[in-house]
This record gives C-alpha cells, sequence and structure tokens, in this order.
C-alpha cells in the first residue's frame, strides 16, 4: 500500500492526565511536565489529554501549584498538539450540580488559557446534563467533543447508545467519544457499537478511550479503528498498561502492521518513555508497584478497579476486609435497584458506599446516605432505568422528586461565591472558579499561597515523600488518591448527619456531600474530624463506670447512642436491652457499625454521643 494512500489513525496521548491518575494517584508536577513537553509537542499527538477533575483538585490539595498556570505553562510549549481536557458536563470538575452561569465561565477561561478539546461527559448519560457545557464549549470557539459511558446493563442498548449519539450530535459536538473507563467494552461489543454509530451519523469522527484493566483494551482499539473510530486514547508505554491507558508505542505498531498510519515518530516516543521511566523512580506509590498487570475479575464483575481497591481499603480500616465478597455481590443489586447507572464519579461512589451500607448494616437500605437520597430524587439527573416507585420512597424519604434539569433549580452562583473568599486571597478570576469546584481545597490552598516564601508550611506531596521514604516501603510513597479522599469524603457526611439526627435540630441538608468536605491534608482522609481531634482529654470526661456486663468498642471511632443507622433517635439510659441486638454505632472512618447488647438487661451508657472512641473502651454497661 502507497503511504498516502493509508488510512491515518489519530492518537491521543493520556500520560499527563489518566495515566497518572491512574498509576500515580495523580502526582506528577508541573515542573515534571515541562522538562519533556516540547518532546511530546513533536511526538506528533493528535491531542494531549493534560486537565480533570483530580488533576486540578491534586494540584492545589498536594502539590501546591495553581492548575491554571499548569494550563497556561503547557500551552506555552505545546504549540502545535492541541490540548484535551476532561469536563463532567454540569458537574465541571466536581461532584455536584453547578449554575449555568459558573459552568459557562469555567469553559470560557479554560479556553482563554489554552484548552483546546473539551470531553463533556455524564455520569448518567443524561443529555440535559450536557447541554450547557457543550454550549459554553461552542460559544468560546474550543472543539467539543460528546461522550457515551459505556456500561453494560439491561437497557444500555446499542440503540440507545446511539439515541444519545444522535440527541449530541443535535447539540453541535465536534466528535464523539466512547469512555470505556472499566476497561469493559470488549472487541466485538466494541465493532458493533461503531459501526452503528457510524451508520446512524456517518460524519462523526469517533475516538474510543479505555483503560488496560481487563487486559483487552488493544484488541478492542484494533475492532473499533476496523468499524471506523478515527482516534484511540493512548499512554506512553512505561505509564500505561495496568489501569492505565494501552501503550502507545504497541499500539501504534499493531495499527500499523494492519496498514493505518499514525504519524508518531517512534524516536521521539522512545525519548519521552525513557524520560518518564526515570521520573517513575520518585512519583510513583508504593500501592502502584503492588498493583497486578491484569484484573480479570473485571471480566466477571465488570467494577472498575479503582472502586474495588477503594472498598478494599475501606473494609480493611475497619477490621471487615473478609466482608468484601458480600460487598461485590450486593453492589450489582444495588446499581440494579438504582437504575444501572455507569460507574464513574460520583455514581461509583454512590452505589459503592450504599452497597457497603447495605452490607454492613444487616439491612437493605436501613441506612440511605444523603447522596442515594438526592440520587434517588432525580437531582443527579434521569438514571438510564427508572428506580421502583416503591423504592424510590423508601430511599428519598421526606424528599421531593424532581424531573427537570437539576441544573434549573439552581441560581447563578458566580457572585455570591466571590462575596465568600476573603479578598486579599484572591489574585485572578479564576481562583473564583478554582473555589467554586473546591471550597476548602481552593481557600487551604490560597491560605499557602499568600505565606510570605521564606515562611511557607511544606508542600504535602513533598512530606508524602518524606514519610514514606522514612517507612518500609520500597517505594517513595505511598499516596492517597482523590477518589479515595472523595469516598472519606461521603463517609464524614454520614458522621455529620448522623450528630446531626442523634440530638440537634441542625438543617440535615447542611450535611449534602461538599459542605462536610475534608481540608484535606495528607493522610486525613483516614480519620474522622471527631478521631482526628481525640484527646485525652476526652476520654477522661467520660462518665465512671457503673456495675455490670460492659460492651466495649470494637474498633477505633466516633460512638452513637443510636440502635441502628435507620433509627437516629437516641437510645435511653435504663432502656431494655436483649443480648444479640445492636443497642449502639461505632462509626469508624465512613461506615457505621451497629454494636451487640452483651447482656439482656438494661443499659447504662458510659461513653458520650459523638465522642470518639478507642478499640476496647467501655461504651455501655447492661445491668
Ligand atoms: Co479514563
Amino acid at each position: 500500500m502507497k503511504k498516502d494512500t493509508l488510512r491515518k489513525v489519530r492518537i491521543t496521548d493520556t500520560t499527563l492526565r489518566d495515566a497518572h491518575q491512574s498509576l500515580w494517584a495523580t502526582r506528577m508536577r508541573t515542573d515534571d511536565i515541562l522538562k519533556i513537553a516540547s518532546a511530546i509537542d513533536d511526538a506528533g499527538y493528535y491531542s494531549l489529554e493534560c486537565w480533570g477533575g483530580a488533576t486540578f483538585d491534586v494540584c492545589m490539595r498536594f502539590l501546591r501549584e495553581n492548575p491554571w498556570e499548569r494550563l497556561r505553562q503547557i500551552k506555552a510549549v505545546c504549540r502545535k498538539t492541541p490540548l484535551q481536557m476532561l469536563l463532567r458536563g454540569q458537574n465541571i470538575l466536581g461532584y455536584k450540580h453547578y449554575p449555568d452561569d459558573i459552568v459557562e465561565r469555567f469553559v470560557a477561561l479554560a479556553c482563554e488559557n489554552g484548552m483546546d478539546i473539551f470531553r463533556v461527559f455524564d455520569a448518567l448519560n443524561d443529555p440535559r446534563n450536557l447541554e450547557t457545557a457543550i454550549a459554553s464549549v461552542k460559544k468560546y470557539g474550543g472543539h467539543a467533543q460528546g461522550t457515551i459511558c459505556y456500561t453494560t446493563s439491561p437497557v444500555h442498548t446499542v440503540a440507545a447508545y446511539v439515541k444519545l449519539a444522535r440527541q449530541e450530535a443535535a447539540m453541535g459536538i465536534d466528535s464523539l467519544a466512547i469512555k470505556d473507563m472499566a476497561g469493559i467494552l470488549t472487541p466485538g461489543a466494541a465493532r458493533e457499537l461503531v459501526d452503528a454509530l457510524v451508520k446512524a451519523l456517518p460524519e462523526m469522527p469517533i475516538q474510543v478511550h479505555s483503560h488496560m484493566t481487563s487486559g483487552m483494551a488493544t484488541a478492542m482499539y484494533m475492532a473499533a479503528v476496523e468499524a471506523g473510530a478515527g482516534c484511540v486514547d493512548t499512554a506512553i508505554s512505561t505509564m500505561s498498561s495496568f489501569s492505565s491507558q494501552p501503550p502507545c508505542e504497541s499500539m501504534a505498531s499493531i495499527l500499523e502492521s494492519e496498514g493505518f498510519s499514525t504519524g508518531l515518530d517512534m524516536k521521539k516516543l522512545a525519548e519521552i518513555n525513557a524520560y518518564f521511566a526515570e521520573l517513575k523512580k520518585t512519583r510513583q506509590p508504593a500501592s502502584s508497584a503492588k498493583m497486578e498487570p491484569v484484573d480479570a475479575g473485571v471480566l466477571v464483575h465488570a467494577i472498575p478497579g479503582g472502586m474495588i481497591s477503594n472498598l478494599r481499603s475501606q473494609l480493611a480500616a475497619q477490621d471487615a476486609l473478609d466482608r468484601l465478597p458480600e460487598v461485590l455481590e450486593e453492589l450489582p443489586k444495588t446499581r440494579a435497584d438504582m437504575g444501572y447507572p455507569p460507574l464513574v464519579t460520583p455514581t461509583s461512589q454512590i452505589v459503592g458506599v450504599q452497597s457497603v451500607l447495605n452490607v454492613l448494616s444487616g439491612k437493605r437500605y436501613s441506612m440511605v446516605t444523603d447522596e442515594t437520597k438526592h440520587y434517588a430524587a432525580g437531582y443527579y439527573g434521569r438514571t438510564p432505568a427508572p428506580i421502583d416507585k416503591k423504592l424510590q420512597k423508601k430511599l428519598i424519604g421526606e424528599l421531593k422528586p424532581i424531573t427537570c434539569r437539576p441544573a434549573d433549580l439552581l441560581k447563578p452562583g458566580l457572585a455570591a461565591a466571590a462575596k465568600d473568599i476573603p479578598p486579599k486571597l484572591i489574585k485572578a478570576e479564576e481562583d473564583i472558579l478554582s473555589y467554586c469546584l473546591f471550597p476548602e481545597v481552593a481557600l487551604e490552598y490560597f491560605k499557602w499561597r499568600a505565606q510570605s516564601d521564606d515562611a511557607k508550611d511544606p508542600i504535602p506531596a513533598d512530606l508524602e515523600m518524606q514519610n514514606g521514604a522514612a517507612g518500609k516501603e520500597a517505594c517513595p510513597h505511598a499516596a492517597v488518591d482523590p477518589e479515595t479522599a472523595k469516598f472519606a469524603e461521603i463517609g464524614r457526611a454520614f458522621a455529620a448527619l448522623m450528630a446531626a439526627c442523634g440530638g440537634t435540630k441542625a438543617d440535615l441538608s447542611a450535611v449534602k456531600l461538599g459542605v462536610a468536605a475534608p481540608s484535606g491534608r495528607v493522610g486525613e482522609a483516614a480519620l474522622s474530624p471527631l478521631q482526628a481531634g481525640r484527646s485525652d482529654k476526652d476520654v477522661a470526661s467520660q462518665v465512671k463506670e457503673p456495675a455490670g456486663t460492659p460492651v466495649k468498642a470494637p474498633l477505633n471511632g466516633t460512638f452513637y447512642r443510636s440502635a441502628s443507622p435507620g433509627k437516629p433517635e437516641l437510645a435511653k439510659d435504663g432502656a431494655a436491652v436483649k443480648a444479640g441486638d445492636a443497642c449502639c454505632i461505632v462509626e469508624a472512618m465512613k461506615l457505621f457499625n451497629p454494636i451487640k447488647a452483651t447482656a439482656t438487661g438494661t443499659i447504662t451508657f458510659v461513653a458520650k454521643h459523638g465522642s470518639p472512641v478507642a478499640k476496647g473502651d467501655t461504651l455501655a454497661v447492661i445491668a
């Protein structure tokens, strides 16, 4: 075949976003990028994915960098290759719906600072949640890439995906991405889906994004390309595979052997790879080095790898790791009950936490998170399949269900946000947008930035590296995954909810996710605020033990005098309890553990409601 007749397949490089988010807990720094940016720009990629929710969050939270500045600096070097970002539709880079004025202004500033291609997705594939973002990208001159979040379920048919693609095409998208975040798209299914999309929308460029988690992605890309996809996402080989993207060099060789051209400069790729192979020695966290090359389990349960490691660490933190098989069995059932949402942030967290609660509470939906409530009431968008009416009523309680576009309920928010920040901390308009998306994290970063240069607090990521090096780990640091931190955050919202239900008449809406967000200090994700604030004084303030059979705390956590997560009212001293029945709760990290009565009799509580307790502390005595 003559060179000029070869069909061109474009390659997007994810090394600067998804690859290090998947393998390095998003710890790549701007300086790391700038040292190799020029070579990357010369390699012949179609686009460079370099911005998204986690990169933005980690920049401020752990690296003490301004994400906007990172964008400007990359753009200053990469003049040939378009920059690309992942945008969560109406959620922008955060975890909730933002008013339209914030979405529009964010997109405008991103364009102004050098972003070219916006991959816009919605966790529920609800087109109403994509409208404003796509319209804004078009308005400010960006390339709007629509997205299909790929998942499998009885309602996720090829016809349903084609319908979604047509809806997005009607919004004026420039291209369409199939986003296979769990790495579950098989070559056969990809061929069928791309084939149908090409028939329905012959002019629409199609790009495929996947992860090597299950080991299928290179073969799947090949099938998709043969069916008509024109662009695939890869990472430079040393930062590919495992839960990252397929290796760029291998994919390019496969494509070229099949008569496609990629236009990539293999010499440049070798130079780039050598750079990241060296950088890996100081940037790859210990947790990543322990990863299995292929997680064949995904082929069976279709649960994204990152989600399972979250579930595992949460359960381990409370000595309930043995219940992981039960949680993995429960998760698909919870997902079905919730109308089969694709498992991607934030639905992966909502479904994951709810599944854990369904197992640990002993009774499904006896404890429902605030997030589940809002999800079931329609505040995240339309669920792919409707939720059973009876279950929905049980889940949402007093909350009013909605059917409109969730953002229609929101008043413009930019002006109010600007007023929230102390004026001396704001340097530019972009700071207000950073604050809207990650309020606590941004404020802490602004305060750090305002410190004088010779008296700045240490950078959290540097501390992680020092701590890792001092510890037993062979690899430099045990990094906190922002998604894990998010998971802990949801748990903290429960803790606040429980405390609120337990006595005060606090406004329950105040514990909505985001309000109870962590301040983001390293390692804090492992502690509830009450645990973190535990002191000897708290312990001494506990009442002297009366005589009887003690009920002891099985783990460190926060004590609640409630009999079960579903019954938030306080249990009373002198109440009759039966041996084996739940008589109180210890919340550890993010989960509520009902504690069983050790005897039959009348109970007297020793620990204070809402106070931190240590494993072995006496919580109550039964006489
Ligand atoms: Co991805």
